[in-house]
């Protein structure tokens, strides 16, 4: 069944980088997969190796080991010009700064990465503007990235990465730069764009809120994917935390869990006001 194709598929991928004195180890033996009309949530802590691991499977930078198979192709042994068009074929990135370009119209960023390049085809130019009117963007056209809002530069950004009707898109932290009605909205039509347009979505955060959106989520943690993690929201900044290696506070008699951050410390000083927005 076409619905059951994988696109993208990871297997024992290391990543370690190498430091002047030491040595990190961003990902550990990784296997993964990710199907057509699918989106899948990667969840984890700052330097979980998300952003690494999002790289290596868009085919951006290698693995030290293991292999990445895109749409069926393996592409470890690739040269670098084999890989971009099997990127521009079949990978849409989002990068959470959306890296629009600035001196280019809404419409010149969405058409800009097909083959012909900004000299391209009337054909082009149409499926941009398609794809601009699909979100919502018709009226925007002709807007430089500076004259459009948050959103709006995301949507942009999302149109550009479906221009070339790849079977993969990887979305870094797309939510990251937008407020909670503006990043339910992108999430939503990542989910649509998987379900309609039957592409494997896989995108990685550390907002919670992307698992409402996600068919399956995983965690990683130091480099490698856990499946048996207990999770909670962290009641100040509402990140996800691993309740094992957690701090917690005990308050009437319920545990609550934190970041890394300071919400511990807010959280003490204010405890009603947190634990009553928690339980909500
Ligand atoms: N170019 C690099 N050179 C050396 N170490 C790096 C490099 N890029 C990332 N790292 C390290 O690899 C680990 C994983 O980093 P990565 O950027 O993948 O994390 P992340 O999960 O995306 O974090 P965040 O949520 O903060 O974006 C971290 O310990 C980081 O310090
Ligand atoms: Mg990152």
């Amino acid at each position: 069944m076409a619905d059951d194709r994988v696109a993208l598929r990871l297997r024992g991928v290391t990543k370690i980088y190498s430091l002047a004195d030491s040595e990190v180890i961003a990902l550990d033996t990784v296997d993964f997969e990710a199907q057509a009309g699918q989106v899948v949530v990667i969840m984890g802590p700052s330097g979980a190796g998300k952003t690494t691991f999002l790289t290596i499977a868009g085919t951006l930078m290698k693995p030290t080991s293991g292999t990445i198979e895109v749409a069926g192709i393996e592409t470890t042994k690739l040269k670098e010009k084999e890989l971009a068009s099997i990127r521009r074929e079949n990978v849409g990135f989002i990068f959470q700064s959306f890296n629009l370009l600035e001196s280019l119209t809404a419409l010149e960023n969405v058409r800009v990465v097909a083959a012909g390049g900004i000299t391209a085809p009337a054909s082009d130019t149409n499926r941009a503007r398609e794809l601009l009117n699909m979100f919502g963007l018709d009226h925007r056209l002709h807007s430089l990235p500076r004259q459009l809002s948050g959103g709006e530069k995301q949507r942009v950004a999302i149109a550009r990465s479906l221009m070339n009707n790849p079977e993969i898109i990887l979305a870094d932290e797309p939510t990251g730069n937008l407020d909670y009605k503006r990043g339910q909205e992108v999430m939503e039509l990542l989910l649509q764009i998987s379900v309609e347009l039957r592409k494997a979505v896989v995108i990685v955060s550390h907002d919670h809120r992307v698992r409402e959106v996600a068919h399956r989520s995983l965690w990683l943690q130091d480099g490698s994917f856990r499946d048996t993690i207990v999770t909670a929201n962290d009641p100040v900044c509402g990140q996800l935390v691993e309740v094992d290696s957690a701090s917690a506070v005990t308050w009437e008699n319920k545990d609550y869990y934190f970041c890394a951050g300071e919400c511990r410390q807010l959280f003490k000083a204010n405890q009603q006001k947190y634990a009553k927005r928690e339980s909500k």
